[in-house]
């Protein structure tokens, strides 16, 4: 299929997009989600869908809506696009063996790298240990195992970095500095901590904010985290702290007095519209803007706004009265040094007036004056963080339907399954098949509902969307029965288990040339959790 054709038939999100009323999203929980929709709504997820045109060739898990949301992830693409620097990160709790939902992480990391990005990928053991209580055994074990698979699946080592939260002296120390940023109501409030919840654990949290942001240690630069929708609480208030720890804060304003953003379009409506009440059209004056702000047609220049808003504009130019209406770029000094705040005053070119905690300045475009704060920053000991973005998948359905859980073994192929045991996981899996072959050939399978489709669509077909054409199309078409599709799809998932296994072993030897800490000799009790 090429792109221009519709995705409809080989996407995934036919049957599911329907179910409970509440979502919630905990990072460490085991909710299901059941209703992505909603995720759309209640969070702001972006749908992915609306940039997918905009990616230069894009995965099949993207283009086969396995990869369904979003959020800001434009900046990524357009450097991608433009061959400027961005980075791609994620991480894993070494709780169990990774599996192939894990792989879907894997294959997003390898494919960003592949664009042209710094790809990072970390074990989260600081967090298996303090909120799962894995043992440092266990989780030494496990991590070894991860990174054997990632680098065997094709991330590149010469290139990106792997390492592990515990033994990353530049991560803990920017997780000590964004643990300035953030107090206990915040963690209540977003995580639903508790006077029980132990501090190792909230120490993961921030370490998860510095995992998150390190990609733009030494180079603020786009980031993309690609994780499932459950760790969204993290990317929000990820892009919090980033914000937070800003020097400056670049804004757009038309006169000496602050503007929100909801009334910010109100008043450059009414700037653009001066040539029709101001006496002098070179130098409108905020009162004549109010006076036509208060009973100008705005739906008629496309802008949808609240009566409370257009009010709130009009008093405010009211009140500035005589005062000219002239566009500028403010910046404030939100947390920059005095030298920071005298260099930045120094570089902006052009008519600039200075106050005691911003600089207006008339001649600059948004985006350059978005540039200069962050070389300023920069140069000044600040980090210049660009707002971290995501991107989200779909959690894969259990082999036995349900969740897909580590937990439970017969649910998920782990990518160390004996190929063998693999072939028998299929052959016994839940389908969408019908009650009877007869029922089948007359009214389709569901392959919506089918996990034994999800399989192929989100492994076994790897790029060959014609393939995984074919395998929906027959069975909706009712011209493939369950037994011989799974006896396909149980024969594909051992020859990739066998092609795995081998690669992972060739990777040992790359891993150990690694400077990373795989036998760490720590000592401690589990936390509780
Ligand atoms: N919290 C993630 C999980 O439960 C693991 C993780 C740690 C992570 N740091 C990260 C994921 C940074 C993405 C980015 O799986
Ligand atoms: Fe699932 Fe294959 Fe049966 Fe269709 S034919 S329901 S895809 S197992």
């Amino acid at each position: 299929m090429t792109r221009d054709e519709p995705a409809e038939r080989i996407r995934t999100d036919g049957g599911t997009a329907e179910g409970a009323d509440e979502v919630a999203l905990d990072p460490w929980g085991s909710s299901t989600i059941a209703d992505y929709r909603k995720l759309f709504e209640e969070f702001g997820i972006e749908e992915f869908d609306d940039v997918l045109d905009e990616v230069p060739n894009p995965h099949y898990l993207m283009r086969r809506g396995v990869i369904f949301g979003h959020r800001d992830y434009r900046p990524v693409l357009e450097a991608m696009r433009d061959g400027d620097d961005f980075a791609v990160l994620s991480g894993f709790m070494p709780t169990g063996d990774p599996h192939i939902g894990h792989k879907l992480v894997f294959d997003e990391i390898i494919w960003h790298q592949q664009q042209g990005g710094d790809a990072y990928g970390l074990i989260a053991d600081m967090e298996a240990h303090s909120a799962r209580g894995i043992s440092w055994d266990e989780i030494n074990e496990h991590s070894r195992d991860y990174l054997l698979s990632l680098i065997a699946l094709g991330f590149d080592t010469d290139e990106g970095e792997l390492y592990r939260q515990s033994d990353n002296d530049r991560l803990q120390r920017l997780a000590f500095e964004l643990g300035g940023k953030a107090n206990y109501s915040e963690f209540q409030a977003i995580y639903g901590f508790d006077g029980e919840t132990n501090i190792s654990h909230m120490q993961s949290v921030v370490t998860q904010m510095a995992d998150i942001l390190y990609p733009q240690l030494d180079d603020p630069m786009p980031t993309v985290i690609p994780v499932g929708p459950d760790q969204d609480p993290h990317v929000r208030f990820a892009r919090d702290l980033s914000e937070r720890m800003r020097f400056f804060k670049v804004t757009e304003a038309f006169a000496s007095f602050e503007l929100d953003d909801t009334e910010r379009p109100v008043v450059a409506a009414a700037y653009d519209a001066r040539d029709e009440y101001a006496e002098d059209a070179d130098m409108p004056r905020c009162g004549e803007a109010a006076e036509w702000l208060a009973d100008a047609n705005l739906d008629a220049e496309g802008i949808l706004v609240a009566d409370s808003v257009r009010d709130s504009a009009v008093t405010k130019l009211e009140n500035a009265g005589m005062e000219p209406l002239r566009p500028r770029i403010r910046f404030f000094a939100r947390q920059a040094t005095d030298e920071a705040f005298e260099a930045l005053i120094e570089e902006v070119e052009g008519e600039k007036r200075r106050y005691d905690q911003h600089i207006d300045a008339f001649d600059m475009d948004a985006g350059d004056a978005e540039e200069l704060a962050r070389e300023v920053e920069a140069h000044h000991g600040g980090y210049g963080f660009i707002a971290p973005s995501s991107t989200y998948h779909r959690f894969m359905t259990g082999l036995t339907g349900g969740k897909m859980s580590s937990s439970i073994p017969a649910s998920h192929i782990s990518l160390l399954d004996d190929p063998e045991d693999g072939y028998n996981k299929v052959k016994s899996a839940t389908t969408g098949g019908r009650d009877t072959a007869d029922e089948q050939r007359e009214l389709g399978g569901e392959a919506d509902k089918c996990p034994v489709y999800e399989l192929y669509a989100y492994l076994l077909t790897g790029d060959d969307d014609e393939f995984a054409k074919k395998v929906y199309d027959e069975c909706v078409g009712g011209e493939r029965l369950c037994g011989g599709c799974k006896e396909e799809a149980a024969t594909l998932m051992r020859e990739f288990l066998e092609d795995h296994q081998e690669k992972r072993e060739e990777a040992e030897e790359l891993l150990d040339s690694l400077d990373i800490d795989l036998e760490s000799e720590r000592r401690g009790v589990a936390a509780e959790h």
